[in-house]
């Protein structure tokens, strides 16, 4: 009997490289912005963290390089001034992302754009619905969302991305978009959102933390895989062009789950607090933080993801 030497294949850079079943290229990465009011601002929540912050001029000298670098597109949060309660003002509140939006695509106009739909940033209690007493409240929630999903469109994004969990908010987008005559907006629906501990950076750079309770009645338990199926089939049933999964390393076995159930585009969410731990764990000399961040990525794409949203996106387009 001859040994088998799966080593052989391995044995030098090229080899290994012919042979490689998945990598990391940018076109399949999306960076996130968190869109503040204001001019002439471009700042990390923290020095090195990674989640930008910048205010609508300042977009252009920063997309353009990563247009360049053939970055897979950008992804914009709005962080308002002020927060309103429950749905009124919403316009007003979200002009800084329309002047983000119409910026972008005036400097990239090919680059795909994608822009959240969710109410946490938007509201004093900080749910991603509205709020009757202590309660979340569910199809009120999807109108203001609906409307939110057709300004994005007006605008010019080329994905609305529902991030808020609420029942039948696709469909109902899908029917508003239509309706308004945005039958080519995109989208993008966070499908298997977890109510997770892994976003808290997040909502430090999107002033997003809810004030009372937590998102555990609309975003899902993470002990739940079924429950999972059900969410991504029902998504693209109320006509979902895409799935996003999220946090990403704590869900591979959904992701892989969501592949084989599915030949929609799947999206995973590398999460800010799943970045941050590298980049933790990096500053304080335990990791190589290139070295973890390919390898986090490289298992996200090998569980079965296409695109990834990462706050690695950047740093990786620009190397
Ligand atoms: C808003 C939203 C959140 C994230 C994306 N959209 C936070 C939350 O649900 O509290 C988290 C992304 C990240 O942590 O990078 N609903």
């Amino acid at each position: 009997m001859t040994q088998v030497r799966l080593r052989r294949l391995r044995s030098t850079p090229a080899i290994r490289s012919m042979f490689a079943e998945n990598e990391i290229t940018p076109r399949q990465l999306v960076q996130p912005y968190f869109v503040v009011t204001g001019k002439g601002i471009k700042r990390e929540t923290r020095p090195g963290s990674g989640l930008w912050q910048l205010s609508p001029d300042m977009l252009r000298e920063e997309i353009l390089p990563l247009q360049r670098g053939g970055v897979g597109g950008v992804m914009l949060f709005g962080v308002p001034d002020h927060k309103r309660d429950d749905g009124d003002g919403l316009e007003e509140q979200l002009e800084p992302l329309r002047q983000a939006i119409t910026e972008t695509k005036s400097a990239a106009p090919t680059l795909p754009l994608f822009a959240d739909v969710c109410l946490c940033a938007y509201t004093q209690h900080g749910h991603c619905g509205l709020v009757k007493g202590e309660i979340i409240v569910n199809d009120e929630s999807v109108k203001v969302l609906s409307e939110m999903a057709v300004h994005l469109a007006s605008w010019g994004v080329d994905f609305v991305c529902p991030s808020d969990m609420m029942d039948g908010r696709v469909k109902a987008i899908r029917q508003a978009l239509d309706e308004t005559g945005h039958q080519q907006t995109s989208i993008l629906s966070y499908a298997i959102k977890m109510a997770s501990a892994f976003y808290g950076p997040f909502r430090e750079a999107a002033h997003s933390a809810p004030g009372f309770g937590d998102r555990k009645s609309y975003q899902m338990n993470a002990a739940n895989r079924r429950e999972a199926r059900r969410e991504l089939l029902l998504d693209l049933e109320e006509g979902a062009d895409a799935l996003l999964i999220k946090p990403a390393l704590t869900n591979l076995d959904l992701i892989r789950d969501a592949r084989e159930a599915c030949d929609a585009p799947l999206f995973a969410y590398h999460v800010s607090g799943e970045y941050l731990m590298i980049k933790a764990a990096a500053d304080a000399g335990l990791l190589d933080f290139q070295r973890a961040v390919d390898e986090s990525l490289l298992s996200i794409r090998r569980a079965g993801a296409d695109v990834i949203v990462t706050y690695a996106a950047r740093p990786l387009t620009l190397r």
